[in-house]
């Protein structure tokens, strides 16, 4: 039986797990020295924090999965499973902190970026704060898969930009570069972290994998304008330059209004969303109404996604 869609807003029906995550946070950041503290913690203040989308799936999808009976006892995987949401966030603020730097970008998140802020070696080390900070909580959950997930999303989120800064004219055309770029940059980490959900929640290998295929499929998005070049060979020189020139955006955004691209990159987008689905349908049956409701608010976050594709 289907609650009310308000009950079952993803962002609501977990608010206020994500709340004391949220605290939580705030009391990691603590470094020795009061500057580091200020800028760790500047994505972390009130008002500054976000979506949150990453505490949101990984909770949802904790409860996703769960047996029941086993988490009952003093509720501990719960608290385990909130640290590895903290841990998460922690590295995918690391991430952009890291990546206002290299983009040189003065805002994030309608405010300030943190170089903008206090200037960029500050940030970098803020973000090198942060990423040791996620990385001895981690190794605290004591359990050397869910370190070892984690390490492998790093080594994805700096292979992504790398493979973004280095691309070649040949490398911008092709569509498995693209994919293979954006899986490593936006999906490897909350993939990686969902999976590490159904580690520490002592899954089978069956549902390890469900969780990490729901977290793919929500992080992958596609360029319409490769969709374009496909139809129009004329593209492929000006993608293979790249976009920094204006010109190049003009030219290119003529081709793709005439093109599929959209389309395809919608229908794309939804095949996507309803692989995520389909990833939580293949769960086991439960009767459990808090698991269904999370399975639900799962799909209708894929659904959500979606709908943002640009
Ligand atoms: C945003 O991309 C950037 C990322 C999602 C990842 C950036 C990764 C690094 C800088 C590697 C270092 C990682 C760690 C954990 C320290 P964007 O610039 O395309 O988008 P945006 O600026 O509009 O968000
Ligand atoms: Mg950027
Ligand atoms: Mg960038």
């Amino acid at each position: 039986p289907r609650m009310p869609t308000e009950q079952l807003d993803p962002f609501v029906l977990i608010k206020d797990e994500v709340s004391e995550v949220t605290d939580r946070l705030r009391s990691m950041v603590v470094a020795e020295v009061p500057e580091l503290t200020s800028a760790a913690g500047y994505f972390f203040r009130a008002g500054a924090e976000g979506k949150r989308t990453c505490p949101t799936v990984l909770l949802l999808m904790a409860s996703a999965i769960s047996m029941g009976i086993a988490d009952g006892l003093e509720n501990k995987p719960r608290a385990r499973h909130m640290h590895l949401a903290e841990i998460t966030e922690m590295i995918h603020i690391s991430s952009l902190i890291h990546d206002d730097v290299l983009d040189d970008a003065d805002t994030r998140r309608g405010m300030d970026s943190l170089n903008f802020k206090v200037g960029k070696k500050f940030a970098v080390l803020a973000g090198d704060f942060l990423l040791f900070r996620a990385f001895s909580a981690a190794v605290s959950l004591d359990n050397t898969e869910v370190v070892s997930l984690l390490a492998t999303a790093v080594n994805n989120l700096v292979t992504g930009e790398l493979m973004q800064m280095s691309i070649t004219p040949a490398q911008r055309c092709s569509m498995d570069y693209y994919l293979q770029k954006t899986y490593y940059k936006t999906a490897a980490l909350i993939s990686n972290s969902c999976k590490a959900i159904a580690v520490l929640a002592e899954q089978t290998t069956e549902v390890q994998a469900l969780a990490y295929q729901y977290g793919r499929h929500l992080g992958i998005v596609t360029a319409p304008i490769l969709f374009a070049m496909e139809e129009f060979p004329e593209v492929h020189e000006i993608v293979e330059q790249g976009f920094d020139d204006p010109l190049n955006v003009k030219t290119a955004l003529k081709y793709l209004s005439k093109s599929q691209g959209i389309e395809r990159t919608r229908s794309l987008a939804a095949e996507h969303a309803k692989l995520a689905a389909s990833a939580i349908d293949d769960l086991l049956d439960s009767e459990d109404q808090v698991v269904l409701n999370s399975r639900q608010a799962l799909k209708d976050l894929a659904q959500k996604f979606m709908r943002r594709t640009k």
